[in-house]
């Protein structure tokens, strides 16, 4: 992590902009949710920790926290679509309003999993907040909370990683190509 400044491209969402974003969303899900009597927020491992450990922090309505982690075969040429899920809740969420916390979309295959997973156990409801979504051809899936459409890049940063680096940055960066794109 020396040499940051080589490593990154460009920040393409600040520190501030995060910030302010995280709490519009989180006083938006306080207004909705409000009379509800407790919400189940869904983080999704590893991505989401930092974004919903912001977010839940700033909430104004009664909740609780759990975990899911998910892995996708055939990511990196988006085509195979297969999602595997690694870790499951503590709880069952039968009767639960259910608020799924995902750091990114890229191709949508994971949140497609998970909403069509978690369906399957009856909830009272179930929403989808997002903090990043790429631009760029993905599957159609609903999004009812999102903070930002950005380009189409391999970004890290805010919960994002490369090879499990990066992840704690407080911006979110576009990864300078070199670091990825090793000549074989
Ligand atoms: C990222 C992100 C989402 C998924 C989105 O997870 O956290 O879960 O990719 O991609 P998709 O829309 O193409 O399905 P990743 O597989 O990188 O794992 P991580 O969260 O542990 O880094």
């Amino acid at each position: 992590m020396e040499d940051l400044q080589s490593e990154l491209a460009q920040v393409l969402v600040s520190e501030q902009q995060i910030r302010d974003q995280v709490s519009e969303i989180a006083g938006q899900i306080s207004s909705d949710y409000e009379g509800v009597d407790n919400l189940y927020i869904v983080g999704i491992l590893k991505g989401a920790f930092i974004f919903l450990a912001d977010l839940a922090r700033e909430l104004r309505i009664p909740h609780s926290v759990d975990f899911m982690a998910v892995s996708s075969y055939g990511k990196k040429g988006a085509t195979s679509g297969e999602v595997r899920l690694v870790m499951d809740l503590r709880e069952p969420v039968t009767d639960k309003h259910v608020l799924i916390v995902e750091d990114i979309i890229d191709t949508g295959q994971t949140l497609t999993y998970l909403l069509k997973t978690l369906k399957g156990r009856r909830p009272a409801s179930l929403k989808t907040c997002v903090l990043v979504r790429k631009d760029r051809k993905s599957l159609d899936v609903a999004i009812d909370y999102l903070g930002f459409v950005i380009p189409d890049v391999w970004v890290v940063g805010y919960g994002l990683d490369y090879l499990d680096r990066y992840r704690t940055l407080p911006f979110i960066a576009e990864l300078d190509r070199r670091v990825y794109d090793v000549p074989a």
